[in-house]
């Protein structure tokens, strides 16, 4: 038993936040932001618009793209680390929206590399014949913790959700998944508070993203360029036999590191980062559905997703679309 991508879907707010925009809001210009991110603009919610609401629209996307319905589902997984509530889970609250019932819902905390820890608890459930399938969601509302008076961070951050519809198939497929993490690098970029440490311990008002990017950007580099190796090779295949590189979208330096290190041709790499920012785990199926419906993915490509972000936790999948 394997598991395909049937569908993909995202969606982003109508609200845009250009470099621009920053230059008014913070000391920095549109040529520091380019020059040392790859960021031209990014999507944030409005007042009253939620997390929920974008994953309503991506999961929906994905839902029509395949013809299928909430009923047809057996699973939902929503990965993110701005939920709406703390409880219910997204994923319940998305099967509500939906309109499915009955079938396991949950959500998965694991910030950047959360949308691939849940490709690959889905891709499990569906291999032991426990589901046959599943939506998964990666959806952010950074907006909703970044500090607009920091430079290092709010020029960074952006909103939306992506959404696959994964199911049974008699060949792969998601050919492989690696996940790591390591707690001893859990200062170096994390939100402060939460239900049982309390909210707001820091600051009078509200707390925000901490990162020291620097490090950040040293580890995530070597990390990524290490685990794209380790998955290539235990899957028999080398950078050459990838159609296309969907990575998590953090830094174009990030990215242009990795593809260096792999040797992998920058024509061949998925880049959404010039219009969405940073949407951590969010990031992977936006860029998905961006080059599946603008044509460039086509079925029977082997493409490589990968992701890093706080915790530390990264992860990759290898996927036959
Ligand atoms: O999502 C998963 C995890 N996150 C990441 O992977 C992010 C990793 N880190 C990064 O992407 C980069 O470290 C940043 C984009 C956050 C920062 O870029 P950098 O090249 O590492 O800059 P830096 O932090 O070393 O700062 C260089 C200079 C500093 O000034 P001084 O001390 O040299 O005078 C900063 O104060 O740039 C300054 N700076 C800015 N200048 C203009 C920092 N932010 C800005 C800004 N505009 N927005």
């Amino acid at each position: 038993m394997y598991t395909r991508i049937r569908s993909t879907g995202h969606y982003v707010p109508e609200r845009v936040l250009t470099n621009q925009d920053f230059e008014r809001m913070v000391t920095t210009s549109d040529e520091w932001i380019r020059a040392r991110t790859g960021i031209e603009r990014r999507h944030i919610v409005s007042p009253g618009e939620t997390n929920l609401d974008l994953c309503e629209k991506a999961a929906r996307s994905a839902l029509g793209a395949a013809g299928l319905g909430a009923e047809d589902l057996d699973l939902i997984l929503v990965a993110t680390t701005t939920p709406n509530q703390v409880f219910p889970n997204m994923g319940v609250l998305l099967q509500d929206r939906l309109g499915g019932h009955g079938y396991p819902c949950t959500s998965l905390e694991s910030a950047c590399a959360g949308f691939i820890y849940g490709l690959a608890i889905a891709n499990s459930l569906i291999q032991t014949s426990q589901c046959r399938r599943a939506l998964v969601v990666g959806g952010e509302t950074l907006s909703r913790i970044t500090d607009y008076t920091d430079r290092s961070t709010c020029i960074l951050f952006g909103d939306g959700a992506g959404a696959v519809i994964l199911e049974a198939a008699s060949e792969p497929g998601i050919i492989a998944t690696h996940l790591h993490a390591d707690g001893a690098y859990k200062d170096l970029l994390y939100y402060p508070s939460g239900i049982s440490l309390g909210f707001d311990r820091l600051r009078e008002s509200r707390d925000f993203i901490r990162m020291k990017g620097g490090e950040v950007f040293r580890v995530a580099v070597n990390t990524l360029s290490q685990l794209a190796l380790e998955t290539l090779e235990a899957a028999g295949v080398t950078s050459t036999d990838l159609s296309w590189f969907v990575p998590h979208q953090a830094n174009l330096r990030i990215i242009q590191s990795i593809a260096h290190k792999l040797g992998l041709p920058m024509e061949r790499i998925v880049l959404t980062i010039a219009d969405h920012g940073n949407t951590s785990t969010a990031s992977i199926p936006m860029a998905l559905d961006v080059a599946v419906r603008d044509g460039r993915i086509q079925r029977g490509q082997l493409l490589l997703f990968e992701a890093f972000g706080g915790g530390f936790t990264w992860g990759s999948a290898l996927v036959r679309y």
